[in-house]
């Protein structure tokens, strides 16, 4: 069979990463070899976001660069997927049929078929788009192809039933699903022997994880049972879902990192109400509470949105004080995008560009201030850190990770990628650690 080069780009979260990956691993059974510029490839796939309004004009911005290529080599195939395709699938065959086919995230089993036909008939919808959501698709027995590293994403759960207001995600990814822990744990062996030795388990609700009466703690010990795993991560959790038995385990299993992402979306209880977030501001800060019971020195990170409809000045002021109360080590803070389908849609008590702008400008310098504050602390600590790879500065010093999930800089004395590396925090700066060996 003839050797053919395809090229992905990936938007979105760490999902999508995956997916892309396992995108990948169907291609290359098929003699298609990565590279890296979509000048040089016999087929372009993009793996779309639709999370907010602004990762979609991302892509069909990009789209437009295809679309050049295309009509130079016209065999070039070329493919959308992920979470737009489902949200704009017409519109991206009608006011672009210069791409071949679109196929949602449950649908990437037919990826095969759909590369030896991609030049069917334009008219043809039905053959070019498959969005169709599964109830089941977990994709079990299909491998993601990695590039070499240290970290290994694997999905052990899809789609989320939580329908926040504000979100697209129930939509776009369908109803919750979770892969067996078997097929998990197989799944890490394989990543193992090809070197990895982080495992970051992925799902859009992971810990509402649940297969055959087991739950997320149990498949986090099921993990951390194989040899040859130094650490495991998971992304992203429900503070709905966080419970004694999730903080028992990551209290006593030293592979289970020490960082919780808690997304909290707001500080004020009737915008939370408002988002369908299940929890108010003084049940989210008891489980803060809790959480440090239970890991006094954990990374805690988070999610915010501003500008959420209806959001006054006053209850916009509690996300800031829930903030100063939390001291989280970092956030992702948003602007609220209105989204296709959601319920927030509908909300016609907008608030202003300019205010949304405002206050997530005021966020995110206090988050900057807090970063360096909960640092400087730091200064004087020790810590294990998992060698990654050279800093951005120079080759002579690694960049790696705590328990935490914080990340040090520090000057090459000898180690090794992958190594875990005790060291002393000497120093911080904007949002970066500096460590030097402790022996
Ligand atoms: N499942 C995760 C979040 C997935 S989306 C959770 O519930 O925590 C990642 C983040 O994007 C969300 O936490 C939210 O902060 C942000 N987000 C989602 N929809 C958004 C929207 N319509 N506008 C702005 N930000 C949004
Ligand atoms: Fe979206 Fe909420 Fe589900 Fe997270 S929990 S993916 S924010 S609907
Ligand atoms: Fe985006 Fe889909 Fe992930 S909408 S954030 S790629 S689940």
């Amino acid at each position: 069979m003839k050797q053919r080069k395809f090229y992905i780009e990936t938007y979105g979260c760490q999902m999508n990463e995956y997916d892309s990956e396992l995108v990948a691993g169907i291609l290359e059974k098929q003699n298609y070899n990565p590279v890296d510029k979509f000048e040089d490839a016999d087929a372009i796939f993009v793996n779309t976001c639709a999370i907010r309004e602004g990762a979609e004009h991302r892509v069909l911005s990009r789209l437009g660069q295809f679309k050049t290529r295309k009509e130079t080599n016209p065999d070039t195939v070329i493919g959308v997927l992920g979470c737009m395709a489902q949200n704009l699938k017409e519109k991206i065959t009608s006011e672009h049929q210069f791409v071949d086919f679109v196929l949602g995230p449950d649908a990437y089993r037919n990826l095969d078929t759909m590369m030896e036909e991609y030049n069917h008939d334009e008219d043809d919808e039905d053959k070019r788009i498959n969005t169709r959501l599964s109830r089941h698709e977990v994709y079990d027995g299909m491998f993601p192809s990695r590039k070499e590293g240290i970290n290994a994403w694997i999905a052990i759960m899809r789609g989320c039933d939580k329908f926040c207001t504000f979100c697209i995600v129930p939509y776009t990814r369908g109803r919750e699903r979770s892969r067996s822990i078997a097929s998990i744990t197989q799944e890490v062996k394989r990543v193992v022997e090809q070197g990895f030795v982080e495992i970051t388990l992925l799902g859009q609700n992971v810990n509402s994880y649940r297969y055959e009466g087991k739950a997320f703690p149990e498949l986090l010990e099921a993990v951390a049972s194989v040899d040859g795993v130094k650490r495991i991560r998971y992304t992203s959790p429900h503070p709905q879902d966080i419970d004694d038995h999730l903080l028992q385990v990551m209290r006593d299993n030293p592979k289970v990192c020490n960082h919780i992402h808690l997304p909290v979306q707001s500080g004020s209880t009737e915008v939370l109400e408002r988002m369908n977030r299940t929890y108010t501001r003084a049940q989210y800060l008891n489980l803060v509470e809790k959480i440090f019971q239970y890991l006094p020195n954990v990374g805690l990170t988070t999610d915010i949105i501003v500008g959420f409809p209806g959001e006054t000045d006053e209850q916009f002021q509690e996300t800031v004080s829930l903030m100063e109360q939390v001291e989280y080590d970092s956030a992702f803070m948003f602007k609220y995008s209105a989204r296709p389908y959601t319920k927030a849609i509908e909300f016609d008590d907008t608030v202003p560009e300019e205010i949304k702008q405002e206050r997530l400008q005021t966020i995110i310098k206090l988050q900057n201030e807090m970063t360096l504050k909960n640092n400087r602390k730091l200064i004087g600590q020790s810590v294990n850190v998992l060698v990654e790879k050279d800093s951005k500065k120079s080759d002579r010093q690694w960049m790696g990770r705590t328990d935490e999930n914080r990340i040090v800089i520090f000057n090459k004395n000898g180690e090794a990628q992958r190594d875990i590396v005790p060291l002393r925090i000497t120093d911080a700066q904007g949002v970066s650690l500096f460590g030097e060996q402790l022996n």
